[in-house]
């Protein structure tokens, strides 16, 4: 049997973050994880990092690989009708985004964690939790084919949107407010220097596409399509014959091949659970919502969530004050609506639904051309996105 103050089920960016955030106000955690650390290190997701998760990361002292090797961008570029709109982020906010990927952020927070004599334990299961209602919660499970629990103050629900944290709250406890969308996205990294300095959003009665960045020599790029596909159906000469319907237009850009090396679908949903605490259970990041990928906002919610967390918790321990505690679920919703919002809108301006008709379609087009055109309407875009 363990004890600790905090037990963290999850070594994602939730997880892992709160427990460095833990640390360094003096608060002890064990992190449970039920993937091996070659296996998180190595799981391709997120890529866009708003200016306040670069200064948290910074300002806590991880963030030195991300500062050398993440590249700052200053604008993004909304595609449609065949010409490309700069969005002026930093121009219209001050603020811009860090290309930089989530796996490297989690490269960063596991060597910091390990390094500071922090406990991760990798490949653990039938993760289960018990007490909750009580001052003594309990996380049960396998490790090493062996029989363990930690006791702790409070448990942190970090496991993602398939844990077992939050199906363990009661339903008459909480409520779950969805959406989900008729596509996913199509995802390749790709060997090849990319031809935007910028990350491109385009929109095309195709579908939608988005052209990202890792490094000046991989690129990584979406395209639109249907969640139930398989990649099989998908050699890299129809990739590419796709991406160039979707992308081209009159002034010539294009978008450069090269050697794909990872292809992969992803589902699209909206997902809110309320309240994000139940007895000592406190849910932080993908275990209390999703957001469809395209306000790139999901690692950023998680990152603030438990940024909120921490200082509550923090404050719980200087001088035994619930109050921030107790109003966490109700801190973390307020900006988890407006990502939710944010994301929805993005989302249906950008893509192509089944029923759309050309009425519709001509309504997006006007609500981009209304986005370019007008400072206000930018403005409000480029807020959102920097975060
Ligand atoms: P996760 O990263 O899901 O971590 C949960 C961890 O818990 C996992 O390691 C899992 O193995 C572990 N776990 C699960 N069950 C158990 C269990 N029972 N016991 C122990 N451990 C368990 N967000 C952005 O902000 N910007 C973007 O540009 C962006 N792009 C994205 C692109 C793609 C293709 C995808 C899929 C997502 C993207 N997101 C983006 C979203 C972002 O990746 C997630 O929101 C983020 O990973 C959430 O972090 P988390 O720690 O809450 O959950
Ligand atoms: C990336 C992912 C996103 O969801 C997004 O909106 C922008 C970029 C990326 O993986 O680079």
């Amino acid at each position: 049997m363990r004890k600790t103050q905090v037990a963290i089920v999850g070594a994602g960016p939730a997880g892992l973050l709160l427990s460095h955030l833990l640390h360094l106000e003096g608060i002890a955690s064990v992190v449970i994880e039920s993937r091996s650390r070659a296996e998180i290190e190595a799981t391709i997701r997120a890529g866009v990092l708003e200016q306040g998760t670069v200064d948290l990361l910074t300002k806590s002292g991880v963030g030195g690989r991300m500062q050398r090797e993440g590249a700052v961008h200053e604008g993004i570029i909304l595609r449609f009708a065949g010409a490309s709109h700069r969005i002026a982020l930093t121009e219209l906010t001050g603020r811009a985004i860090t290309v930089y990927a989530q796996h490297e952020v989690i490269k960063d927070l596991v060597k910091a964690r390990l390094d500071a004599g922090g406990e991760i334990l990798f490949e653990v299961r039938d993760v289960a939790l018990e007490g909750l209602d009580s001052s003594f919660p309990k996380v049960n499970f396998l490790w090493k084919n062996e029989k363990q629990q930690i006791q702790a103050d409070f448990v942190a629900g970090c496991d993602g949107f398939h844990g077992i944290s939050r199906p363990t709250i009661p339903l008459h406890r909480r409520t779950e407010f969805k959406r989900n969308y008729p596509f996913g996205w199509f995802g390749i990294l790709v060997e090849a220097p990319s031809a935007t300095d910028e990350l491109i959003y385009a929109h095309h009665e195709r579908g939608f596409a988005l052209v990202s960045t890792r490094s000046p020599q991989i690129q990584r790029l979406y395209f639109q399509c249907d969640p139930a596909d398989d990649v099989k159906n998908w050699p890299d000469a129809r990739i590419w014959e796709e991406l160039h319907a979707r992308l081209g237009g009159a002034d010539g850009w294009k978008v450069t091949e090269g050697r794909v090396f990872q292809k992969g679908i992803i589902a699209m949903r909206s997902f809110v659970v309320e309240p994000m605490r139940h007895g000592r259970l406190f849910l932080a990041g993908d275990a209390a919502h999703i957001v469809p990928p395209t306000g790139a906002k999901g690692l950023n919610l998680a990152v603030n969530d438990v940024k909120v967390l921490s200082e509550a918790l923090s404050s719980f321990y200087r001088g035994k004050n619930e109050e921030l505690l107790n109003a966490y679920s109700a801190t973390a919703l307020k900006r988890v609506w407006r990502a939710q919002h944010f994301s929805s809108w993005m989302t249906s301006m950008l893509h192509r639904f089944h029923d759309d008709t050309p009425f519709q379609h001509r309504l997006q087009l006007a609500e981009l051309d209304y986005v370019v055109n007008s400072r206000a309407k930018a403005l409000t875009l480029a807020e959102s996105y920097v975060g």
